[in-house]
């Protein structure tokens, strides 16, 4: 009978006679999977293992600083990496989704392989695959269908010439998050949102720049403060900001402006194959539309985006 103790336990069991006393390396990313993974891998063979988060500058406000500490917290041997800048420039002036995508993926694979080479004899890369990734990672690489490179990461694990170790491999969602209860990791770890690998990337419609970033950064905080505020954030699957490529005419005071749009999106999902678009109260949306554009200089116009998958997908590149 699959229970979360009991597997936890055999988990546990089976990692440590697998790794023996090998090194292992793995990706935190600030989500659920990766968390997981790593308190099982951690508690396999303690401080055999290395963490390495990535701070690729398109991130949430202030996450990459919070994520750090609470793993460090929870005692893992994490190393922070702040690739900002390197991320930033590469992707400067690109516009094209997927060729961000790309970029992201290989430049992520470089930091992440330089760092790993610190460590001496790692022998295994460790990832937090969970069972949906499996199926998808099939259809999506399918006989004539590339719909997105979800993953980024693909060949990571060739370059770097290590054996790779999946412990929530045959576990849905669901499952990986009352495992990560039994293992007393936080609610506010088990309960986040899914956050894409590109990150803010693929919301910012268009070209990149620092500037777009630090803006869509305040609305999306914004945003998300305000659905926690208000206990709408846990009914949420996931919800974000997009920065659109558009300006629009306002006025403030006796002056017109021309300034950006953003959209809102929150859905409702269950694997994120399908979605629903949230109902949120107006009430609320009408708060949270004043407070992003009284506070947030260079918008002056906030949308909704009521559109369900199929056919629109989640994130709008
Ligand atoms: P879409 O936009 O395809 O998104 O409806 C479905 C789910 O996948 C996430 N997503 C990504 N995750 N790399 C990722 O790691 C990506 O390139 C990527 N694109 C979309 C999206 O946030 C949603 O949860």
């Amino acid at each position: 009978d699959w229970s979360p103790a009991s597997f936890v336990e055999s988990t546990i069991d089976s990692l440590k006679s697998q790794l023996g006393n090998d090194k292992v390396v793995l990706g935190l990313s600030g989500g659920v999977d990766s968390s997981v993974a790593a308190i099982l891998l951690h508690r396999a063979i303690g401080n055999n293992l290395t963490c390495i988060f990535v701070d690729q500058g398109l991130l949430r406000k202030n996450e990459y600083e919070n994520v750090l500490e609470s793993y460090k917290h929870m005692g893992l041997n994490v190393i922070g990496v702040n690739a900002k800048d390197l991320f930033l420039g590469e992707l400067k002036g690109v516009s094209d989704p997927e060729t961000k995508r790309k970029i992201i993926g290989r430049l992520f694979i470089e930091v992440f392989d330089a760092e790993a080479k610190k460590i001496k004899d790692v022998k295994w890369l460790a990832q937090g695959t969970i069972y949906p990734d499996v199926i998808e990672s099939v259809s999506v690489n399918g006989p004539s269908v590339t719909i997105k490179s979800h993953h980024n990461v693909g060949g990571l694990p060739e370059k770097m010439n290590l054996k790779v170790v999946e412990p929530l491999r045959l576990l849905f969602k669901d499952e990986v998050r009352r495992v990560g209860h039994e293992m007393k990791i936080s609610p506010t770890i088990l309960g986040r949102h899914p956050f894409p690998g590109p990150g803010l990337a693929i919301r910012i419609l268009g070209d990149i720049t620092p500037e777009k970033v630090t803006l869509l950064q305040e609305v999306d905080h914004i945003f998300i403060e305000g659905l926690k505020f208000n206990g709408l954030y846990d009914k949420v699957w996931q919800a974000g900001a997009m920065l659109l490529p558009v300006q629009s005419v306002g006025v403030m005071g006796d002056e017109r402006t021309y300034e950006s749009v953003v959209a809102l999106r929150a859905v409702q999902s269950t694997d994120g194959m399908t979605a629903d678009w949230v109902h949120l109260p107006y009430e609320f949306l009408s708060r949270i539309s004043n407070e992003i554009i009284n506070k947030v200089r260079g918008v002056n116009r906030v949308v909704y985006d009521i559109s369900s998958k199929p056919p629109a997908t989640i994130e709008w590149e």
